[in-house]
């Protein structure tokens, strides 16, 4: 029986994926790293640190600075990231995120979030739909991200609902996969090429309904 959907953040509830393209972009830019958006697929919904080492990839490697370096880039990164989600508002939701929250909540199904990102609670009060949550995860506590189930299991353990009982809904590869590990049913906004373990994969969150949810768990 449904009874909890847990959804992503970055490229599901809002585009702020767009935001951390943009905010890496620059890093990229002046680190001299080629840095595309098929190379930010694989970012998308891993921490700030595995980002970094991951762009680090595409150029000299992970090893090849320190520690200290790393973490003063990082910081770097989220200063310019948390310039862009000031200008964030309520008319930022993306279509059929509202109308989906409201339902669920009709229904008397849980909602929570699972995103790893430390901005998550800002982010959701800009966009003016904390009240719709039953749970939020909070990201620091959680010690693997994506594509480890950890993040999907915190939120329905807390909301105590089996893995069976709960959807997850993503836009990232690393994100569905998580879900996947959590034992959940996943649903995939976005690309099919990167949803491929997804049980539905939409085109955009404009498709999301109790529909598409009852079918995948009744
Ligand atoms: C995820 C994003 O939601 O959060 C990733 O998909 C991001 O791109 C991660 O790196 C961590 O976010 P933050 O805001 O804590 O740097
Ligand atoms: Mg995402």
């Amino acid at each position: 029986m449904l009874k909890a959907v847990v959804f992503d953040l970055d490229g599901v509830i809002t585009d702020s994926a767009e935001y951390h393209y943009e905010a890496w972009s620059i890093i990229a830019k002046e680190l001299g790293i080629s840095f595309d958006k098929d190379y930010n697929e694989k970012l998308k919904g891993v921490s700030r640190m595995e980002s970094l080492n991951l762009i680090l990839d595409n150029g000299p490697g992970r090893y090849s600075m320190s520690e200290d370096k790393k973490n003063e880039i990082a910081t770097k990164k989220n200063e310019i990231y948390k310039e862009l989600i000031k200008k964030i508002t309520p008319d930022d939701l993306l279509p059929g995120i509202l109308p989906s929250l409201k339902a669920l909540r009709e229904k008397g199904i849980k909602v929570a979030l699972a995103s790893v990102s430390k901005n998550a609670p800002f982010i959701i009060n800009r966009l003016g739909v904390k009240d719709y949550f039953d749970y939020i995860a909070d990201a620091a506590k959680i010690e693997r991200s994506k594509p480890f189930p950890d993040i999907f299991l915190d939120c329905i353990n807390s909301l105590g609902v089996a893995p069976n009982d709960a959807i997850g809904v993503e836009d990232a590869e690393a994100g569905i996969a998580a879900i996947k590990a959590a034992g959940m049913k996943a649903v995939g906004v976005g690309s099919s090429a990167q949803m491929h373990e997804a049980d539905v994969i939409l085109g955009s969150t404009s498709e999301l309904s109790m529909e598409v949810f009852e079918k995948l768990i009744s």
